[in-house]
């Protein structure tokens, strides 16, 4: 008989912790509806106390979603722990997720205390988060850094103040794959309360040396019920555990008798919506869901995958939720054909914005022969800058071998015209400086990434963006035919992150 491990998703929580790569409430609603859709247990739906977007947005995703847990994020504090137990009043399943730092710096720097001390106010939290909910998530903030006898107290403590997950953060990304699992190993061996059944653990691993999915599955292993993950391994620095690869990890291992309930055909989609709505490329090489991920070029691995896909093939791309026959629109499909990607990308429309994205894709479509999945999440994502504070209005390009690079540029700024132009070394600096004379502030461009979708002279080129302004980094996103303009629509993105602040 197989063991249930318990999928907890954070991509909106700690995965939009990534700077620049925030969702509005509107578009987490459409990540936790596409989450539910997969299969996942617990969706973090954010850290209520730290903003009023925050908490608006778990009040209206618990109101969004069914039958996962809607969890809500504090720290060991009671007023956090008041306003996530009122964010989380519709949700149909709650949990608290409260928790504090165990590790030697966090006691001793963060929080001046002693170990005694913080087992004191780990136990008060959890007792407190229990008045509101029954589900109450404890977590041991950097337990990856805690030493295991410590950490096995903490664990007990917590268990018999009514925690009924325990989250085993491997905060800072350190652990290594045998460590992790020796460690969530020492605390099943060691605390009563999880081999009498009263918790499980969750394992909560960070990227920083790129070992989350590893040093997950040598939790798993080890005897957690529950991982934490985020859809592409988003989050802040090198990222956390992805979803993708500890599901399929566990699917294409079946000896190891644990078994999700994630419809992993599903997590394509889902996996393509997220980087378009934050706008975070996905590596071609990434595992499962990377552009490469199912691209056999050498010569010897095409010819035995056409022999037999087993040869070379893990996974059966169609389980991801890769179906090659259908990715194509052309300039002859018709609006439900364009709905039915759009769903199958896991964007849902309604008929006034389905008829503004049919417009752009068929311009489009008059450009490129073939319109991609890609294309048309972009298209969709286009389609929310709408209402910036700051448009292009016009963009004019002169340059070519042995010509000056002349840019003159058109900007509606909260519907007023402005124009500017601007010689360059190279038509895309032509461009910047011209803007820069109407949008006169200091601002840095630190990193500027060109890729094409897909293939072809014909195709769409995606820019990535981070601009430096006041000490902040936004970054910024544009996609266009024409590579000058993408690039300026991503710089005029950067600004639209903060001029409306
Ligand atoms: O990485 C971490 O320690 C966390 C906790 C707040 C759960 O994200
Ligand atoms: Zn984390």
């Amino acid at each position: 008989m197989s063991d249930r491990l318990f999928i907890f998703d954070t991509t909106l929580r700690d995965g939009e912790q990534v700077p620049g790569c925030q969702l509005n409430t509107v578009e987490k609603i459409q990540v936790a509806k596409q989450l539910e859709a997969l299969g996942v247990d617990v969706i973090e739906a954010g850290f209520p106390i730290s903003s009023p977007g925050d908490f608006n947005s778990v009040i209206e995703i618990s109101k969004a979603v069914t039958w996962p847990t809607i969890c809500a994020l504090t720290r060991a504090v009671e007023k956090d722990i008041d306003v996530a137990a009122d964010a989380l009043r519709y949700a149909k399943h709650k949990r608290i997720h409260t928790g504090i730092g165990t590790s030697e710096s966090h006691i001793r720097y963060k929080f001046n205390s002693t170990p005694e001390e913080i087992i004191e106010r780990a136990v008060a939290a959890v007792k407190y988060a229990k008045r509101y909910v029954e589900d109450v998530e404890f977590y041991a903030e950097d337990a990856g850094r805690t030493d295991n006898e410590y950490l096995a107290r903490v664990v007990d403590a917590v268990v018999k103040a009514g925690a009924t997950v325990v989250n085993i953060p491997d905060t800072t990304g350190f652990r290594i794959p045998m460590e992790y699992g020796e460690k969530i190993k020492y605390l099943m061996e060691h605390v009563d309360g999880l081999s009498a059944g009263k918790a499980i653990l969750s394992t909560h691993c960070h990227n920083d040396l790129g070992m989350a999915t590893a040093n997950s599955l040598a939790g798993i292993i080890n005897g957690a019920r529950q991982v934490e993950v985020t859809i592409n391994g988003i989050g802040e620095r090198a990222g956390n555990t992805s979803l993708e690869e500890v599901v399929m990890a566990l699917k294409t291992h079946p000896y190891l008798g644990i078994d999700t309930n994630i419809n992993t055909t599903k997590i394509y989609p889902i996996s393509r919506m997220v980087s378009s709505l934050m706008n975070m490329p996905i590596q071609p090489n990434k595992a499962v869901v990377g552009r490469n991920a199912f691209a056999h070029s050498s010569g010897i691995h095409q010819d035995g995958v056409l022999k037999n896909a087993a040869t070379y093939e893990i996974m059966d791309p169609k389980d991801v939720g890769i179906d090659d026959n259908s990715i194509v629109l052309t300039a002859r499909s018709g609006r439900a054909a364009l709905k039915h990607r759009l769903h199958v990308n896991g964007v849902e429309v309604d008929e006034e914005r389905l008829d503004k994205i049919y417009q752009d894709f068929l311009a489009l479509a008059d450009k490129k022969k073939d319109v991609t999945d890609d294309d048309i999440l972009m298209l969709a994502g286009a389609d929310r800058s709408e209402n910036h504070f700051v448009k292009l209005d016009y963009l004019q390009v002169t340059s070519g071998m042995g010509l000056r690079n002349v840019a003159s540029i058109g900007l509606k700024i909260a519907n007023e015209k402005f124009e500017a132009a601007a010689t360059g070394n190279g038509p895309v600096d032509a461009a910047i400086k011209a803007l820069k004379k109407i949008i006169n502030r200091t601002m840095v461009l630190k990193e500027f990434t060109i890729q094409a979708i897909s293939k072809g002279s014909d195709d769409v080129g995606k820019v990535h963006m981070q601009v430096e302004y006041d000490g902040h980094v936004y970054y910024g996103f544009g996609a266009n035919t024409d590579i000058v303009v993408a690039s300026i629509e991503a710089y005029i993105d950067c600004i639209n992150k903060f001029v409306t602040k």
